[in-house]
């Protein structure tokens, strides 16, 4: 990777922006807030710790459990620098390096690399995760990474198979990346109860955001979840204030409401249509648990830039090839995305009958 290369999102200027697995929009509600911020909160320096005891509170945790980060990938890039990078301390003689599965998140990629951690890298493109492969590069890392559902392929580590790969990495750190998780699991009670059942193991730590089922990635808050020690651990690897006091009160007021749930199970239906679409024009799709889809193939590269002819954004992985879609939330944006997909597959269909039709008139 080169380091001298920021991460940049694609120019999306007027263009329906489907490249960066954005949720629905925020309730109104807290656009009031906005308006409402009392002087005081910008005056002072934010405290985090009403939030990170509201956070506790709904996932029956210690409040000591609970680092509010900007952004999820505040709390990666804080865990590989904790367990990974040059200040790991006597735990970690940088030589075990982040054990991860390839394609991840990334910006996981990029904190490793940027922490000077060696990336021992699990091929996972499709299929069942690869377990034996996964816990041979995992056991010696100084840091495991799980990111379930993936991004960008959206696939999920099934739970009892999580569950026992994380026992079978013990004592090695687990950072379990769980950004996607609402569109897995629609309803809180059940999210809740697996945060708290892999947290039963004291080497894991959770990561989770509002920038997703939330629709806040403007935000920029996050989470990390693990047990008291390893989070302070964390909190000592980075600013004090990493989140301002305007996106706190919002936070708070986002996580009282919940996600949207009608929207996320209109992301699951749409997310299977999007699949079936993508294979219709000869791509492969990964069945998908995260708010996006896949599609891998040799023409993924051509069908970015017929998107973006009929003026969808969305997001290229060259090194695959593929290209991912985020499931658009309102019907409008929906249906500009559907009839895009369509047309293009009446070219492509077009194209490839006049093909046939040379070819039979080259071959009699
Ligand atoms: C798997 C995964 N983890 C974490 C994040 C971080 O999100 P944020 O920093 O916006 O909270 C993302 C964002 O795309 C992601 O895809």
């Amino acid at each position: 990777m080169d380091l001298t290369q920021a991460y940049r999102r694609g120019e999306t200027e007027g263009l329906l922006r489907l490249d960066a697995n954005e949720g629905a929009p925020p309730r109104p509600e807290l656009m009031e807030l906005l308006r409402d911020c009392p002087a005081e909160a910008l005056r002072r320096y934010p405290d985090a710790r009403a939030l990170e005891r509201q956070i506790a509170e709904s996932l029956d945790l210690d409040p000591g459990c609970v680092l509010v980060t900007n952004g999820g990938d505040d709390a990666i890039d804080r865990a590989i620098r904790a367990y990974a990078g040059v200040g790991a301390g006597a735990e970690g003689s940088r030589a075990g390096g982040v054990a991860l599965h390839a394609p991840t998140f990334s910006m996981t990629h990029r904190y490793s690399a940027l922490a000077g951690a060696r990336e021992r890298a699990t091929p996972w493109l499709r299929g069942e995760f690869p377990r034996d492969r996964f816990l041979e590069q995992g056991r010696s890392a100084n840091l495991a990474v799980l990111t379930t559902p993936n991004n960008p392929t959206g696939l999920q580590i099934e739970r009892r198979l999580l569950c026992r790969l994380l026992d079978e990495l013990a004592p090695v750190p687990v950072l379990v990346d769980l950004a996607y998780l609402e569109f897995a699991m629609v309803e809180d009670a059940p999210r809740a109860e697996l945060c708290r059942e892999l947290l039963e193991r004291e080497h894991v730590l959770i990561v989770r955001t509002l920038s997703k089922a939330y629709g806040l990635a403007g935000l920029r808050v996050g989470y990390a979840l693990g047990s008291p020690a390893r989070i302070e651990r964390l909190r000592a690897q980075g600013s004090p204030f990493p989140v301002s006091a305007i996106s706190l009160i919002l936070a708070a007021k986002a996580l009282e409401f919940g996600p949207d749930r009608d929207d996320l199970r209109n992301c699951s239906r749409r997310r299977v249509d999007l699949g079936r679409r993508l294979q219709a024009l000869g791509l492969e799709s990964p069945p998908s648990s995260a708010n996006f889809a896949l599609g891998i193939g040799g023409r993924a590269e051509q069908l970015v830039e017929l998107l973006r002819e009929r003026g969808v954004a969305v997001r290229a992985f060259p090194e695959l090839p593929g290209l991912r879609i985020t499931c658009p939330s309102s019907s409008e944006d929906w249906a500009e995305l559907t009839a895009a997909l369509s047309d293009i597959e009446l070219v492509w269909n077009q194209q490839a009958n006049q093909q046939g039709d040379q070819a039979e008139r080259g071959s009699s």
